[in-house]
């Protein structure tokens, strides 16, 4: 499929996924939430791992399209925030590794697309909010599951009743983002991080991803079954055979996905 407002470059198993509408700040309308939706659920077979950043040095993502939303009503306000839904589901169920690169404002949704992320990295410039509630609205795409879950209840409730943005440096201070670069640094961190995924097994990644999100939404109880049931899954395939092996016989391990 033909993307409007992304651009989408797999580059040595690493898709660079740039959400481009920059004389909006990238805002997400109803076209590129559905063009995110269907691109993390076909996302190219040859990507091991997918980095998401938004185009110019301004913004990552500045929310979702508040044009469309002013022409909003009851019953089409519920399926505006069940597609944005379904697209930030569509990002954290995605079967490979994606990592914010958040490269400026993170806003409403961009900080929802950013939460659905398995990683997040920030600039120094990035600014995060959830600025809703300043508009009259809730936030709608996840974020008031995912934010607490992420940072705790408080600070959460701190940043969506009031609204406010914070910085980079907040933001890592309260585990809202896994790491602060200069904005030249952002991107070649990010796709560091995602070369550093692909040395190992692509099984062992993507069910312990699985164990850890899925867990997550469990009892530790029924979580820990999960773990148990994945590592019996995992270690049936060829991939624990060669890495276990190549330990053994002090190399490299090759893995085939297998
Ligand atoms: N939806 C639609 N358009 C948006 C937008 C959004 N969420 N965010 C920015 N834009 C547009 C602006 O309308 C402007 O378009 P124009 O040049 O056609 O007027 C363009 O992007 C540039 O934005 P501007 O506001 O001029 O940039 P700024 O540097 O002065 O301010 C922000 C940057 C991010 C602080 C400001 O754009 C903002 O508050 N945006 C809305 C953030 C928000 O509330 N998001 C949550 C939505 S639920």
């Amino acid at each position: 499929m033909d993307y409007e407002n992304l651009r989408v470059a797999v580059e040595d198993r690493i898709a660079l996924v740039t959400i481009h509408r920059p004389e909006k700040l990238n805002a997400l309308n109803a076209a590129t939430i559905a063009e995110l939706t269907h691109l993390f659920t076909h996302l190219p077979g040859e990507a091991g791992a997918a980095v998401v950043t938004g185009a110019g040095e301004k913004a990552f993502v500045a929310g979702a399209d508040i044009a469309e939303l002013a022409e909003m009503t009851a019953v089409t306000a519920k399926e505006v925030s069940a597609r944005g839904q379904a697209m930030c589901a569509a990002i954290e169920e995605c079967p490979v590794p994606v990592i914010a690169a958040v490269n400026g404002f993170a806003l409403g949704g961009g900080l929802e697309v950013a939460l659905a992320c398995h990683v997040r990295y920030a600039s120094e410039t990035a600014k995060l909010g959830l600025p809703e509630v300043t508009l009259g609205i809730i936030p709608g795409y996840g974020g008031t599951q995912r934010l607490p879950r992420l940072v705790g209840e408080g600070r959460a409730l701190e940043m969506i009743l009031s609204g406010s943005m914070v910085d980079a440096a907040e933001a890592y201070r309260i585990g809202l983002v896994n790491r602060v670069f200069p904005p030249n640094d952002l991107l070649s961190e990010a796709r560091k991080l995602a070369e550093r995924i692909l040395w190992n097994g692509p099984l062992a990644v993507r069910y312990a991803k699985e164990a850890v999100h899925r867990g997550l939404g469990m009892s530790r109880e029924a979580g820990l079954h999960l773990e148990e049931s994945l590592f019996g899954v995992v270690s049936a395939t060829q991939d624990v055979k060669e890495g276990l092996t190549a330990f053994l016989e002090k190399r490299k391990a090759t893995f085939t996905g297998r």
